[in-house]
């Protein structure tokens, strides 16, 4: 691993020693509205004096993640006299730790910052493997560096204050590295009643590292990372088209009714056995059981046809020919990502 990962009570100990070795001038936290309350005021006060500080919060949500913001927060670092010597600490959710890496990577050339993620999608997604960027309007992710925090510090109990659907989001993903991963482990989420419990420090740990082993063998996006995409292809359909329609999904969300399509159509063309297909699209579905696909579900297909995996007109999916085992590049005719739409519709 190219950056140290630490958890719970050994993080707070280890940032402790950092911030005390490294001698920063000023160390800058950046938070949004609802991380400053839930988990800045209580870090504060856990690690007690810092020496000079400051916090930038921006507004919770996605619209944060844009240049304009991007511009603000130069501008803030800047009156507040940061220099390369100073460190930014990013404390909050994926936008967040996207924001805040970028801003860290441009700002004097770069100076050095670390990751507090605090959702469950920012610990197990987000925080691994090197992307930061922002987005240019709707286009997601348009602007963006590759490049690692010194430092992540995940803490599980500032999931605790964390809203449900939140959380669920994110476990849709630790779901996704069980399923292109690890057969066991996906079986050991399945048995986590999300609704009621967090998931625990050793299961997020196990996310990361499946995660994190993906991308070592491929920091670039060449190939092996596509597998982190399955749930993708369809989910993200999904989610563009629920946002067109005002009834916006949450990322997560998409990506779970992403998996349940993707499972039917492993199937019908990545040989997994039918039964098993049915059954662990199923078992996604008791989770995920409130979330409706909204949308023309000719739209769908049309923006699944738009995703840039697909080459000369064919749809390129990522599929499984077991849980634990997938198929990269398999082309799927248009007719069948059709039908397995209705039947999310349907279900
Ligand atoms: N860089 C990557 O590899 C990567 C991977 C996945 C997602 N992302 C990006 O991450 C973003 C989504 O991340 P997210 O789901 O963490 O969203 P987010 O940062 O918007 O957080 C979700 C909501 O939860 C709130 N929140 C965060 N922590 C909280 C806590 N502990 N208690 C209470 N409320 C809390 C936030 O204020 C926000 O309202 C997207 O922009 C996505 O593009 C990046
Ligand atoms: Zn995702």
């Amino acid at each position: 691993m190219s950056h140290p990962i630490l958890f719970d009570e050994e993080a707070i100990q280890d940032f402790q020693d950092y911030l005390n070795q490294s001698g920063f001038s000023k160390v800058f936290f950046l938070v949004d509205e609802n991380t400053h309350e839930h988990c800045l005021v209580p870090l504060l006060q856990e690690l007690g004096e810092l020496g000079e500080m400051e916090v930038l919060e921006i507004e919770p949500g996605e619209a944060s993640k844009s240049p304009e913001v991007l511009v603000q927060l130069w501008m803030a670092l800047s009156d507040l006299r940061a220099d390369r010597y100073s460190l930014l600490v990013n404390l909050g959710g994926g936008v967040v730790s996207d924001l805040g890496g970028m801003l860290a990577g441009t700002y004097m050339r770069g100076i050095p910052f670390v990751n507090f993620p605090t959702t469950v999608l920012s610990q197990v997604d987000a925080s691994v493997g090197g992307k930061t960027g922002i987005n240019l309007d709707h286009l997601k992710n348009r602007v963006g560096l590759f490049l690692n925090p010194e430092r992540v510090y995940v803490l599980n109990r500032f999931l605790e204050t964390l809203p449900f659907e939140e959380r669920r989001s994110g476990y849709a993903e630790m779901l996704k590295h069980g399923l292109i991963a690890d057969r066991e482990y996906w079986k050991q989420l399945l048995q986590l009643n999300i609704k009621e419990a967090l998931p625990d420090t050793i299961m997020i740990r196990k996310s990361i590292e499946i995660k994190s082993k993906v991308v070592e063998k491929d920091f670039r996006e060449s190939g092996l990372r596509k597998i982190l995409n399955f749930g993708h292809t369809l989910g993200h359909a999904l989610e563009t088209v629920s946002h067109e329609e005002g009834e916006p999904l949450l990322h997560g969300e998409a990506v779970a009714l992403g998996m349940m399509g993707e499972l039917l159509l492993s199937a019908e063309f990545a040989g997994m056995d039918k039964e098993v297909a049915e059954e662990a699209a199923h078992r996604i579905g008791d989770h995920f059981h409130d979330v409706e696909v909204t949308g023309d579900p000719e739209r769908i297909l049309e923006v699944v046809k738009q995703d840039k995996k697909n080459r000369k007109g064919e749809i390129f999916f990522t599929l499984l020919s077991d849980p634990g085992m997938v198929k990269q590049d398999i082309v799927v005719p248009e007719s069948a990502i059709f039908n397995v739409i209705m039947r999310l519709q349907a279900w």
